[in-house]
């Protein structure tokens, strides 16, 4: 299964026939060095509904004819827009590429349509089961002590941990979030794309290590093979 990065909160999962593309913001990242009409997902994931997050989500679902999987709330909004979506909130459900957890995420969720600020249901992570690995996309999301259950299910081989800090963790509590999730590999994300989140993802990395957690910086578009 190759994980690539996509800048901000955007992740590409590929395995076989199927390409899962989380939160895909691509249009307008700054960090962003693939176009939207690039990227041919099976499947779009959204962790909510805020435009960082939501991003191309109905132009790669109309273009690609991709599902998009979303709380409920959110998921039928892009139904009323013309996507093909699947509904649902904390809990499991097999999807042909895998297992698919939706868990909690402590955040807002929104939707700017037409001027109008439409209520987006709750925010989420994801644990995803797909190729024979487990990956958390922790969304975004400020610590809580759960994150030490997540792994209750199976053991999670990748985490994708926020660390931009003001609207989530920041990289001190990502740190603390790692060792909870215990993760075999924890790759950052949602910093730089704004000033407001400027973090140093290095230095991050360099304290997972000291807590004996494998930890990797990826910058836009680089992968890793799980
Ligand atoms: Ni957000
Ligand atoms: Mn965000």
């Amino acid at each position: 299964m190759r994980l690539i990065y996509h800048g901000h909160a955007a992740f590409s999962l590929i395995s076989g026939d199927f390409h899962l593309i989380i939160d895909p913001f691509l249009s307008g990242n700054p960090l962003a060095k693939i176009k939207a009409e690039d990227c041919h997902p099976s499947h779009i994931l959204l962790t909510h509904g805020h435009s960082d997050h939501l991003g191309d989500a109905l132009e790669l679902a109309a273009a690609n004819q991709a599902l998009i999987i979303a709380p409920t709330e959110l998921a039928n909004w892009c139904e009323d827009k013309g996507a093909q979506s699947h509904a649902m909130y904390m809990g499991s459900m097999v999807f042909p590429f895998g297992r698919c957890t939706m868990v909690q995420a402590f955040h807002g969720s929104y939707i700017k349509d037409n001027g109008q600020t439409l209520y987006g249901g709750l925010a989420c992570g994801y644990v995803l089961e797909i190729g024979g690995k487990v990956v958390y996309h922790a969304g975004d999301t400020g610590i809580f002590g759960d994150m030490a259950n997540l792994s209750r299910r199976a053991r999670i081989d990748c985490a994708l941990l926020p660390i931009g800090g003001n609207y989530t963790m920041d990289p001190i509590d990502a740190l603390a979030a790692a060792a909870m999730i215990g993760a075999a590999l924890t790759i950052p994300m949602h910093y730089n794309t704004f000033p407001i989140i400027r973090q140093d993802p290095h230095a991050f990395v360099a304290e997972l290590g000291k807590q004996g957690l494998a930890g990797r910086v990826l910058g836009p578009e680089e992968s890793v093979e799980l």
